[in-house]
């Protein structure tokens, strides 16, 4: 088994306390929104740069991974985003920073570097506050992100692996697909009827070939 389902368990716990976000109590919470979709915008931006630089550096497998990853940040953005629409909050959408672009190998470090802090210190935090103010719908938001990044990083691992071990990207997959709902990452879906993570069918993933 290639991962966790940690999150089934989470729903149930959910679907039994069925708490709601609502200020002044998520106060924090809310700045931690706001913060997660400041990372995930910068991190859009980022893998969109590295997947243009792959494919000028003739790594278009490498490049399919970035761009559908990027899209991937794009839909946590979107998810948070929903979370403070629903807190009466005003959307948040911060211009991202000029992402640092170098060689491959650096670039991919770098994207696991970004998806290892998110999934071990910045989600875990957020996780815990959302937990404190009881702002469920944060709690699940964070969690799938958290979740998904776990993934992303893995998968740019094994790029990576490849890549120092052969040079190329030829054995990396040539097709990627993203969960639309909560931004899982896969580089097949050949076993995967629903979504490990949120349990959306395999048919609505988007597709990145
Ligand atoms: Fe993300
Ligand atoms: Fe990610
Ligand atoms: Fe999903």
């Amino acid at each position: 088994m290639k991962r966790n389902v940690q999150l089934t368990t989470l729903f149930a716990v959910i679907a039994l306390i069925a708490l709601s976000c609502a200020s002044p109590k998520s106060k924090q919470t809310v700045e931690n929104l706001k913060a997660a979709i400041s990372g995930e915008t910068d991190a859009s931006a980022k893998y969109q740069a590295f997947s243009a630089k792959a494919a000028e550096d003739g790594y278009y497998n490498i490049a399919k991974m970035f761009a559908a990853a990027s899209a991937a940040e794009a839909i946590h953005i979107k998810n948070h985003n929903d979370v403070l629409a629903e807190m009466d909050e005003e959307q948040f959408n911060p211009v991202a920073k000029t992402p640092e672009v170098n060689g491959m190998v650096a670039n991919l470090q770098s994207a696991i570097e970004g998806e290892t802090y998110e999934f071990t210190v910045m989600y875990p935090g957020f996780i815990d506050v959302a937990i404190a103010e009881d702002c469920i719908e944060a709690l699940i938001s964070f969690s799938m992100a958290n979740d998904a990044e776990a993934e992303h990083a893995r998968l740019y691992t094994e790029a990576l692996e490849i890549l120092n071990e052969t040079g190329t990207d030829e054995t990396v997959a040539a097709v990627w697909y993203v969960c639309p709902i909560c931004g899982d990452l896969f580089n097949t879906i050949e076993d995967t009827d629903n979504c490990p993570i949120c349990g959306e069918n395999s048919t609505s993933f988007k597709v990145f070939d």
